[in-house]
């Protein structure tokens, strides 16, 4: 999605910043990551030869390679991925995100993270934990709710964690969220490889991988993440369930092209239910195994997770698809120059979450942020401004984030949550609570109507 270029971050009389989206946002959102599907286009143009080389010389080696190693060498190659290299948020980059379109869409985060921290008991430790954090725009939004209720944190310790892979975007979180305050790890191996203090004195750590966030009470946001995880992709045919893989063009040698594989491969024959009935199927493993790490943190140690993103109740088939300079693009031309991205299948995730957490969703963005009071928040922000140009973007940005043809209900929220918020009685084992459960749980703000007096 587009925003216009000078308004994209701006400060209103009244000290509170926004994340603009501008009328012309709103005219362009049509261009968002959310479309379903990727056509070839006009577009032909020169490949980025270190991506494509180390492609095609990998596919020399050990012949076509599965989709979701095409996506997880484009996105994060550690050297050359998409992710690891670029800025790709924003008006200059390839897409935007809700986050960035919105300072409101962080804050009514923030107010859940606090309303499950309370529903739990309010632990003594908060950790907030989130995936894939891009430039750092919901967590700074979500930290500004957590200081201006200081009071509530009182006898709380709340710190912040940050799975990022990209060390781009790990440095623009930092200068965002701690200014100068943050030093790397003396060695580029560390799995906490950057800590500092955000603008409000937390501590902060960035890590590349959910594992070694330290264990305790955390409340895990991704916003964005899942879609971008490799996906597999499987054909039926004839003969039964095949993978689709990325091979050379043998009559364009410095072009790839899709193949179906002739017989099973172990994921074709491990990833696809028995009971499937789409003739196309699209599998993120890498997104079960997460959730299955944070279900197991969940259980085990008190907290909840939010997972926000474009997708599906297991109903779609061929989502994948690329972004670049906020247009469509060829997944399999120019590696590496664009962003890949596919609808997260939400019936897959609640598989893999099992029974030792509750799932709660997915429901709408628009339900989500409606019963969050988004309605309320926007009626403080426009009462308290004066200025005819913020006041046409605040509602501007309202209505991209809201509207059932724009993000409204592309978008969708869906939460993990221990089996004790909703009233079962187990209690996590050492998980220290402040106050006793409450024998009628506080019901699950965004995914419940909450009446605001
Ligand atoms: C689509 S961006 C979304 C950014 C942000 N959440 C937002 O909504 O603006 C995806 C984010 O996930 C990060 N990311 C992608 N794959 C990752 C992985 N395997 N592990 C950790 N971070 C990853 C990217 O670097 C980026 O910060």
């Amino acid at each position: 999605m587009r925003i216009p270029l000078g308004a994209h971050t701006w400060r209103f009389t009244g000290g509170v910043s926004a994340h603009a989206a501008g009328s012309a946002a709103a005219a362009r959102w049509r261009a968002a990551r959310t479309r379903l599907h990727c056509s070839s286009g006009p577009e032909q143009e020169r490949p980025e030869p270190s991506v494509l080389r180390h492609l095609t010389s990998k596919i020399k080696a050990t012949g076509p390679i599965s989709v979701a190693e095409y996506m997880r060498e484009v996105l994060t190659n550690p050297v050359t991925g998409y992710y690891v290299r670029n800025n790709m948020l924003g008006p200059s980059g390839d897409f935007i995100t809700s986050p960035e379109i919105s300072q409101i869409f962080g804050e009514l985060l923030g107010v859940w993270i606090i309303s499950e921290w309370m529903g739990a008991g309010r632990p003594k430790q908060l950790q907030l934990v989130e995936l894939g954090p891009g430039k750092g725009s919901l967590a700074s939004d979500v930290l500004r709710v957590f200081s201006q209720l200081q009071s509530v944190f009182a006898e709380a310790s709340v710190s912040l964690h940050l799975v990022e892979v990209s060390p781009a975007l790990s440095e623009l979180q930092a200068q965002n969220l701690t200014g100068k305050c943050s030093q790397k790890a003396d060695a580029e191996d560390e799995p906490v490889y950057r800590t500092g203090r955000t603008t409000a004195g937390l501590p902060v750590s960035w890590y590349r991988r959910v594992d070694d966030v330290p264990t305790g009470f955390s409340i895990f946001l991704a916003h964005e993440f899942f879609d971008a995880l490799p996906i597999h992709k499987f054909q039926r045919t004839e003969k039964g369930w095949r993978e689709v893989m990325v091979d050379i063009d043998p009559e364009q040698p410095g072009q790839l092209r899709f193949v179906v594989t002739p017989s099973p491969t172990l994921a074709s024959s491990t990833l696809v239910q028995a009971h499937e009935r789409r003739d196309h199927v699209e599998v993120c493993a890498e997104g079960g195994v997460i959730i299955q790490q944070l279900a197991r943190r969940i259980a085990e140690d008190g907290g909840a997770a939010l997972i926000a993103d474009y997708g599906h109740n297991g109903t779609k088939m061929d989502t994948f698809r690329g972004f670049k300079g906020h247009q469509l693009h060829d997944v399999l031309a120019s590696p590496g120059s664009a962003d890949l991205t596919a609808d997260v299948d939400f019936s897959y995730l609640r598989k893999m979450a099992g029974g030792g957490v509750a799932c709660l969703g997915p429901v709408t963005q628009r339900t989500f942020l409606k019963n969050m009071g988004i309605d309320t928040r926007l009626q403080v922000l426009l009462r308290n401004c004066t200025d005819s140009s913020t006041r046409k973007q605040l509602i501007s940005s309202y209505d991209v984030l809201t509207n059932p043809a724009k993000m409204g209900e592309r978008f969708h929220f869906f939460s993990l949550l221990h089996h004790s918020r909703l009233g079962k009685p187990k209690k996590p084992e050492g998980l220290k609570l402040e106050k006793k459960p409450q024998t009628a749980p506080l019901p699950v703000a965004g995914f419940t109507e909450l009446r605001f007096s």
